[in-house]
């Protein structure tokens, strides 16, 4: 006999409830197993991220071959580049790194059967690179909005599909994806950061839900939701809670992909303003966000990028794959 819709609707939401008692509570118990306890090792993986040249990336990629993982870096930034390969190595970690502009769809696939022949299957994928020009919309140059949209998002889509297929071959990896605080309310001077995080975080979304729907439980993802840090991307903004330090940062991102973390939203609290957003009246929302944050007036102060800056990164386009540091 077939059950009514209905029965079977409410035997759905019984079983949901159960599972959602048995996470809170799994939740609850892990908080008090220390992060280093549970974590997975880094030995034997090949973690590429982009924009390790400088910022956070780099961090992350000396912890990475610090844990023992091979670490590729991607960058259009060569000194950075070079002076984090050499920090690696000096501290007895395997690196190399990769001049590769992750805008350029063509680079971007001949980069990565360049990865898989001279070093291997990469296992962490970190789409970590970004940019911001920092202007209100009538200020911002087309081509800037532009190449904010290649670099923020649409590069996430040609290296994702450059390295999963082979994760997904072994049911194995780890996708992190960094977005930002501005991908979950929308910011001044950031009609394109903005969007292309708030994309990001689409993309992330949805490709977890055909990771899990499809059934490759064994490859992992890590969305990553910052708020202002203090490295060379916002330079001169003077946000009212204290920007975050680089170094730690890094290192929830690191632990984080240890423990296959799901989300990570810094600083912590910002997880218990966010659902004002949709809790509290519009008007409330706005002085919450002008008043209290005063998130607007942090973004007036942000230095104008060095034109020199601008012009050096516009003229790197179509660039080779370089394994000249490779190891
Ligand atoms: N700095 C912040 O306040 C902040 C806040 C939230 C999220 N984030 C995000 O964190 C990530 C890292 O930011 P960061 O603060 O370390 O910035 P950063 O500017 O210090 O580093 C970004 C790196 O990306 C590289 N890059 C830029 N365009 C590239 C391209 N076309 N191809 C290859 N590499 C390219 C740069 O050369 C640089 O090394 C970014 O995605 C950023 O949007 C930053």
């Amino acid at each position: 006999m077939e059950l009514p819709e209905w029965a079977n609707v409410m035997y759905d939401v019984i079983v949901f409830v159960g599972m959602t008692f048995v996470y809170i509570i799994e939740s609850i118990l892990l908080t008090f197993i220390p992060r280093n306890y549970r974590a997975k090792s880094m030995k034997g993986d090949i973690a590429l991220i982009t924009g390790g040249a400088g910022g956070i990336g780099s961090l992350i990629a000396k912890k990475l071959a610090k844990l023992g993982a091979y670490v590729v870096i991607w960058d259009i930034n060569k000194t950075g580049m070079e002076s984090t390969v050499r920090a690696i190595r000096e501290n007895g970690g395997k690196c190399c790194c990769y001049y590769c502009d992750i805008t350029n769809k063509e680079e971007v696939y001949k980069a990565a059967k360049t990865v898989e022949i001279e070093v291997g299957s990469v296992t962490l994928l970190i789409n970590n690179a970004g940019y911001v020009y920092g202007k209100t919309l009538m200020d911002l140059p087309d081509d800037e909005i532009e190449r904010t949209y290649r670099v923020n998002i649409l590069s996430h889509y040609w290296t994702t599909k450059a390295f999963m297929k082979e994760m997904m071959k072994n049911n194995h990896g780890h996708i992190v994806t960094v977005a930002s605080v501005a991908g979950l309310l929308g910011t001044y001077k950031c009609t394109d950061y903005s969007a292309t995080k708030f994309a990001a975080i689409g993309y992330h979304e949805s490709l977890f839900s055909e990771l899990r729907a499809d059934g490759y439980n064994g490859i992992h993802t890590t969305l990553v939701c910052p708020a202002y840090i203090n490295t060379d991307m916002f330079v001169g903004v003077t946000p009212r809670i204290p920007m975050l330090e680089p170094e730690h940062v890094a290192e929830e991102v690191v632990s984080g992909i240890l423990v296959n973390q799901a989300v990570i939203v810094l600083p912590k609290t910002t997880r218990f303003l966010l659902p004002l957003k949709y809790l509290l009246p519009a008007k409330s929302c706005w002085a919450l966000m002008y008043n209290i944050l005063r998130g607007p007036q942090s973004m007036m102060t942000m230095k104008e990028k060095e034109e020199k800056q601008i012009l050096k990164n516009n003229n790197n386009f179509g660039i080779i794959s370089n394994s000249a540091y490779a190891q």
